[in-house]
């Protein structure tokens, strides 16, 4: 291939990523932080070589039947893919590529931030300070829970789980986890990781509970609230991951009840919408979608985009493909 192609942005990227684009491809900028609206996507999707996504768009079987013939290929700018049918999109002819790898660290560093947070009650301090109500010190002030020596429980022990396993272990945490199948045995090793092939077995013996599985249909409500009551009332629970692995109106309810200490999550059932029933909880602390949200993943994502759409642009294979036998 030597023309360039019609490359279309459905989001707003870093000025680098847009830029070092504009020189490589054809490409038409989206310039507002809003979504691109759903008309104007199938537009988009009737004109462009390649559309670069992200989790904004809907890309679902009525999406990919509208779309037209020359589109080839969807860049998703994030590693997650749940918003699009890979199966159909596969099926037309689609290339359909992610950005693995690249946010890996950060998630697990805020994923980290949110045990520590939620376990020792920060945003409930700095409110204190801000409010002006910081009076006197005091021994049975804002009392949390110590992480050192806890257990932790990750669901799903992929790239992220096991960035977060090694910050859990520099805690003094012990790692435990469930996963589809365990890690291999020097990595399990290394961090010293328990395995549950048994989820219900590992909730109701952990102490901390991360969500680090990808979304789709596969893992909808793998936390139900069945699954949730295992819980032991002084665990806590944070989700990096997607919204929709966790039964949210069951997890709102525990805490009203006290059925579990504390909550603190990134990513939500509706996003952006927050299910009204967690807002206002001392104990949830709620992040809007943030954890990978640091200027050097975000590059590093667009330069992953930039290979993907350069290698197919160049009559290659792009590295980052999406095939439906990995869902
Ligand atoms: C991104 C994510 O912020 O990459 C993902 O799958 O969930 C986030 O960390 C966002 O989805 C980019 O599209």
């Amino acid at each position: 291939m030597s023309a360039k192609l019609k490359v279309v942005l459905t989001v707003k990227l870093p000025d680098s990523v847009e830029t070092r684009m504009r020189e490589l491809f054809n490409t038409t900028l989206w310039y507002t932080l809003s979504q691109m609206p759903r008309d104007q996507l199938f537009a988009a999707a009737k004109t462009a070589d390649v559309l670069v996504t992200s989790i904004n768009d809907r890309l679902d079987a009525e999406f990919f039947s509208e779309c037209g013939e020359q589109l080839k290929m969807i860049a998703n700018f994030g590693v997650g893919y749940d918003h699009i049918d890979v199966v159909t999109g596969t099926e037309k002819g689609m290339i359909i590529t992610n950005t693995p790898g690249v946010l890996t660290e950060d998630t697990a560093e805020m994923t980290m931030g949110l045990i520590m947070a939620v376990s020792r009650r920060f945003v409930e301090g700095a409110e204190i300070v801000q409010r002006g109500e910081f009076s006197a010190w005091s021994p049975t002030f804002l009392l949390g829970r110590r992480i050192f020596g806890k257990r932790l429980g990750i669901v799903g022990m992929g790239r992220i789980g096991q960035a977060l396993a090694r910050r859990a272990r520099a805690f003094g945490m012990s790692v435990h986890y469930h996963n589809r199948k365990p890690v291999s045995a020097r990595i399990s090793d290394d961090l010293q990781a328990t395995y549950w092939d048994d989820l219900d077995q590992m909730l109701s013996r952990v102490d901390v509970v991360s969500i680090n599985a990808p979304g789709g249909p596969g893992t909808h409500h793998l936390l139900s609230a069945e699954r949730l009551a295992k819980l032991q009332p002084h665990a806590i629970l944070v989700n990096t991951a997607r919204g929709q692995i966790v039964d949210e109106q069951a997890l709102a309810a525990m805490l009203r009840e006290k059925r579990i200490a504390g909550v603190g999550l990134d990513v939500y059932e509706r996003e952006p919408a927050i299910n009204p029933e967690l807002i206002g909880l001392p104990n949830a602390i709620l992040l809007p979608h943030m954890a990978s949200s640091t200027v050097e993943a975000r590059t590093d994502m667009g330069d992953r985009v930039i290979l993907n759409v350069k290698t197919f642009q160049d009559g290659h294979r792009p590295p980052d493909r999406v095939i439906p036998a990995m869902l």
